[in-house]
């Protein structure tokens, strides 16, 4: 089965992560699962879940953000996709400036050492210009900079349609089959 690495930190966004953990468990796939002492606030705040209630869906797989000798902290471990939903900025800025202090920026500069897939969900508004000098750095680097940012072409009518609008980018980027929202056909407008 594909293998990722998903990392939640303290960004606003949490239900962007859990419905990402949740389309990868329902496609069978095993996700390393990081989240940060601000990630867990942010999920118990808008969620009200906590990050052990998430491990708790098949395939997933907790890990401690302490733990520098986890798998995901060795190039050596064959890992298909890294995504970090929502990427705070601290944590954008850390992987841009190559520090790895904890599981979640280690396993993001494992991915740039790899030279493997290596996707970066930003919440932020507005963007202070280190933010956006540190994003044009990871997306020059290859990262793909994919901001949790929902069109609203699709006719949105509830959160979660915004939601999926987002994850479906994310799950188009580690190519995974999904049936989140409608595509795009051309002609929509006559
Ligand atoms: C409730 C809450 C909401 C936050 N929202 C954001 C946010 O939307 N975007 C952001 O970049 N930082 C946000 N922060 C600040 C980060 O959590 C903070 O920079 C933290 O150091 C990030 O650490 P981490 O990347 O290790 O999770 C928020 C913090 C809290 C407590």
């Amino acid at each position: 089965m594909p293998e990722a690495v998903i990392s939640i930190t303290g960004a606003s966004g949490a239900l962007y992560a859990e419905r990402l953990v949740r389309a990868l468990s329902e496609a069978d796939w095993d996700i390393l699962l990081i989240v940060t002492r601000e990630g867990s606030i942010n999920l118990e705040l808008e969620l009200g879940v906590t990050s052990e209630d998430l491990a708790k869906l098949p395939g997933v797989s907790l890990e401690d953000n302490d733990n520098l000798a986890a798998r995901s902290a060795s190039g050596s471990a064959k890992i298909d996709y890294y995504v970090v939903c929502p990427a705070s900025g601290t944590t954008i800025s850390k992987i841009a400036a190559g520090i790895s202090d904890n599981l979640v920026t280690r396993s993001a500069l494992v991915a740039l050492k790899e030279r493997r897939p290596l996707i970066v969900v930003p919440r932020e508004s507005p963007y202070a210009t280190v933010h956006l000098e540190n994003m044009t750095k990871l997306s020059q680097w290859g990262v793909v900079v994919l901001p949790a940012s929902p069109g609203f072409y699709n006719s949105p009518t509830s959160i979660e349609d915004l939601v999926d609008f987002v994850v479906a980018r994310i799950l188009d980027q580690m190519h995974v089959e999904h049936s989140l929202g409608r595509r795009w056909t051309g002609e929509e407008v006559q």
